[in-house]
């Protein structure tokens, strides 16, 4: 009996480490998000200091840094895929499950605005998407910060109980 549940343990043991990122998968994942994060808060910046009267029109910085982000977006957007393991180890552990759900949600918003900025021409339509896009953007730094600290504090947790 002892050695079915000391072979249950090891695995769970082997499930959990699965879900934590190798080194250069992590930092991969913190640069492309960094990168994505500083354009779009870098295009703000511009944004609030732009002369009021140019309206939508886009200054040449803007445009520089709008190519950048919509570049770094794309190489974050295949680290968003390379975590589909995390995800589904996570989820079977039943690990962070809520903040695992807040970053799905998150990143799915953020894809589906970015869509909407990109194809939808109507002025309302790109107002409305802008708006929940860069808040959505801006508040995912938090996010990410608070899933990786809860989902170490799990850790921590489950080593300590043993
Ligand atoms: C999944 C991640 C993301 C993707 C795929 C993405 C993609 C895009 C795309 C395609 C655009 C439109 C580019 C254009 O019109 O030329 C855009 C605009 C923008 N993004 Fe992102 N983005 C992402 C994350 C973020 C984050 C984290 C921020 C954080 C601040 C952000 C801030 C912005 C801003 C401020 C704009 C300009 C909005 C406007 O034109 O009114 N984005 N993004
Ligand atoms: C788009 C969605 C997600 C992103 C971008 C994401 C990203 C991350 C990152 C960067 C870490 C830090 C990894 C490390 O330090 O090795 C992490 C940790 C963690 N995540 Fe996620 N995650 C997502 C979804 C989920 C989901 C859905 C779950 C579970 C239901 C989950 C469970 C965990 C757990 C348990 C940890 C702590 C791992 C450890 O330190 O042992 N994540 N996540």
């Amino acid at each position: 009996m002892n050695e079915i549940n000391y072979d249950a343990d090891k695995l769970v043991e082997l499930v959990r480490d699965k879900v934590r990122l190798d080194s250069w998968h992590r930092r991969s994942f913190y640069f492309s998000f960094a990168a994505t994060w500083i354009t779009g808060a870098l295009w703000l910046i511009a944004q609030g200091l732009k002369d009021p009267d140019l309206g939508p029109v886009r200054t040449p910085w803007q445009t520089v840094v709008m190519r950048t982000h919509g570049a770094v977006a794309l190489f974050f957007l295949i680290l968003l895929g390379t975590l589909m393991t995390h995800v589904r180890r996570g989820w079977a552990m039943k690990a962070n499950r809520r903040s695992g759900g807040c970053m799905i949600a998150v990143s799915a918003a953020l894809i589906l605005t970015a869509w909407m900025l990109y194809y939808l021409t109507a002025d309302s339509w790109r107002e409305w998407s802008s708006a929940v896009h860069w808040a959505v953007g801006l508040l995912a730094l938090a996010l990410i910060a608070i899933h990786v600290r809860t989902g170490g504090i799990a850790r921590v947790d489950q080593q300590e109980s043993k």
